[in-house]
C-alpha cells in the first residue's frame, strides 16, 4: 500500500486570492488543483499561472466537463494541466475524447453512478476516479461514514486509483486508515485556514503517521 497524496484544491473565485494561498502552502502538497469554482471564475488563465509556479508538480484542471471532451481537454493540456476531470454522467464518447487530450482523465462521482459504469471506465483505459462528497450534501448534514469506506475498497479492488474529498478535515483520515487511498484532495481546510502552510504540513504528518 502507498502513501496517499495530498492535493490542495483551490476553489478561490479569484485568481489573486488563489496565488496568494498556493504560494503559502504550495511547498507542501504533492498536486495542485485548479478546482471547479477557480476554473469557471477565471478559465485557463488559473491553470496556466499554476503550470508556471509549479514546472514541476502535478496540476489537476478540476473542470468537471460534461461534454466537449476533447476540446475541453485539450484547453487544459494547453494550459499546463496534467490531469482533467469529468463529470461521472459524461458519455463514454465524451470521456474517450478527452483521454486522447489529456495524460489522466480523474472521474468525479457525484449523484447516481453505479459500479457497472465504473466497470465500463476501466474498459475505456480511465485509471482514476473521485469519490466525492459534494459541499452542498455536506451542508445538509451528510458525513464522511462506513458507506463510503465500502464504496472506496470496492473502487480500489476494481484497480482504480481512488481519491477522496469533499469537507476533508484532518481527523476524517483516521477512518481511511488501511485503504489504499491514491490521493486526499483537501481545500477548505487548508485554503481557509489562518494558516495554510502549517494546515498543509499538518495534513502531510497525518497522512505519514498512519499510512507511513
Ligand atoms: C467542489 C470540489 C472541491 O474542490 C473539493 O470538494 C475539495 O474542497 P473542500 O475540501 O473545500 O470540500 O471539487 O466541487
Amino acid at each position: 500500500m502507498g502513501i496517499p497524496n495530498l492535493q490542495i484544491a483551490l476553489d478561490n473565485s479569484s485568481l489573486d486570492e488563489a496565488l496568494a494561498t498556493i504560494k503559502e502552502a504550495g511547498p507542501f502538497v504533492d498536486i495542485v488543483e485548479a478546482g471547479t469554482i477557480l476554473c469557471l471564475a477565471e478559465g485557463m488563465q488559473a491553470v496556466k499561472c499554476l503550470r508556471a509556479l509549479y514546472p514541476d508538480k502535478i496540476i489537476v484542471a478540476d473542470t468537471k466537463c460534461a461534454d466537449a471532451g476533447s476540446t475541453v481537454a485539450k484547453n487544459c493540456t494547453d494550459a499546463g494541466a496534467d490531469w482533467m476531470t469529468i463529470i461521472c454522467c459524461a458519455t463514454i464518447p465524451t470521456m474517450k475524447s478527452a483521454l486522447k487530450e489529456v495524460k489522466e482523465l480523474q472521474v468525479e462521482l457525484y449523484g447516481d453512478w453505479t459500479f457497472e459504469q465504473a466497470e465500463s471506465w476501466l474498459d475505456i483505459g480511465v485509471t482514476q476516479v473521485v469519490y466525492h462528497q459534494s459541499r452542498d450534501a455536506l451542508l445538509s448534514g451528510e458525513t464522511w461514514g462506513e458507506k463510503d469506506l465500502t464504496k472506496v475498497k470496492k473502487l480500489v479492488d476494481m484497480g482504480f486509483k481512488v481519491s477522496v474529498t469533499g469537507g476533508l478535515e484532518l481527523e476524517t483520515l483516521e477512518l481511511f486508515r488501511g485503504v489504499d487511498v491514491f490521493t486526499f484532495i483537501a481545500g477548505r481546510s487548508i485554503t481557509a485556514a489562518e494558516d495554510s502552510a502549517q494546515a498543509a504540513q499538518d495534513f502531510k504528518a497525518e497522512i505519514q503517521r498512519i499510512w507511513g
